[in-house]
């Protein structure tokens, strides 16, 4: 469970800075696994309106939000932006990583993808301002919806801080701490307590355990956590892979290539699915179920159709399986 904090101003250690750096610890104390990206320090540039985006999917601009801010955004299940109020909006920074968001809203809008993690996402908003006024906030909120929508986050609030001018003034408060982790509680609260962690499986690890997180994730509420990998991950498969699911509308072109060993580094599943039989030749690790999907890669559009579909119809039974036990 990744969740992103995108921090608008350019002030160190502002009043920004400081209630975004509480919610995710918040988090992380959750269990969640944290990322704090500052803006100002990030190398992205304006969006330059070529419409590129929209006919491919892809932004032309090779930069910071391409290599690092886009897979976070895709990636993370909670996403909190974080800016000072300039001028009755947001900073420039923030509104310029969200235009730069077009790019999903082109993947979603024009080529109608549909991003496995849409139903789980959340975001949230942190602002400051200096002063009192009733609209303060009205225009970066409004923003964040466009953008949250783009980026397939629920709207999940906004927490706001009025008369909030010098640096150190939230840190001075009392009730910062508790108002912050209070609004965290409320945009992780779908997403917990975790009921079960799933890792699947497989031999080259690009094909059918990506397919296998993107049924899973897309049909399951937040409570159940998915992670794929490989015994022997082959980047070479990820490409055939992305365009076969892109066939069936579903966009997993954010979803890493993983090993096994990497992934149970940061990941203690307590469900592991061998989708192919690939961990009868590893002893140090036993799964739970074995499927007996074909271990070797698809050879034509319509044998991936086929395997694409045997995944699903195998990913539903579990899920349903576990769903009713969890309520019975
Ligand atoms: C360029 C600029 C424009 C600002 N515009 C407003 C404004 O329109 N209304 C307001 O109340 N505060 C305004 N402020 C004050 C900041 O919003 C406020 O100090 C905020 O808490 C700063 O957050 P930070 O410490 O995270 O940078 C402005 C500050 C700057 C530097």
């Amino acid at each position: 469970m990744l969740a992103v904090g995108l921090q608008g101003s350019p002030r160190k250690g502002g009043n920004n800075s400081h209630t975004l750096s509480l919610f995710l610890s918040h988090l992380k104390e959750k269990g969640f696994q944290t990322e704090t990206l500052h803006l100002s320090q990030m190398d992205f540039s304006f969006c330059i309106g070529c419409g590129s985006c929209e006919k491919t999917g892809w932004c032309i601009l090779k930069d910071e939000f391409a290599s690092v801010i886009a897979p976070m955004l895709r990636r993370a299940e909670i996403v909190v932006l974080a800016s000072p109020v300039y001028f009755y909006g947001p900073s420039a920074q923030l509104k310029a990583m969200m235009d730069r968001g077009q790019m999903f809203w082109s993947r979603k809008y024009r080529l109608k993808l549909s991003d496995p993690l849409k139903k789980r996402r959340r975001g949230y908003v942190l602002s400051s301002a200096a002063t009192s006024g009733q609209d303060l906030f009205s225009a970066i909120i409004l923003n964040s919806r466009y953008f949250f929508d783009a980026i397939d986050a629920a709207y999940s609030g906004a927490l706001t801080f009025r008369e909030a001018e010098a640096k150190g003034a939230l840190a001075a408060r009392s009730d910062t701490q508790p108002r912050v982790a209070s609004a965290a509680d409320v945009v992780a609260g779908p997403l917990l307590p975790v009921k079960h962690r799933i890792l699947f499986v497989c031999s080259d690890g690009a094909i059918k355990s990506r397919m296998a997180w993107a049924a899973a994730s897309a049909i399951t509420p937040g409570t159940f956590q998915f992670g794929h990998a490989g015994l022997a991950p082959q980047e070479t498969f990820k490409t055939k892979c992305d365009a076969w699911m892109e066939k069936k509308k579903t966009d997993i072109r954010y979803a890493p290539v993983l090993s096994l060993k990497e992934t149970l580094e940061t990941t203690s599943p307590d469900i592991i699915v061998d989708m192919d039989g690939c961990l009868s030749k590893t002893p140090e690790v036993t799964p739970h179920i074995t499927w007996d999907l074909p271990p070797t890669p698809p050879e034509s559009d319509e044998e991936a159709i086929s395997l694409m579909r045997a995944v699903e119809s195998r990913v539903k039974k579990l899920l349903g399986t576990l769903n009713s036990n969890a309520s019975s």
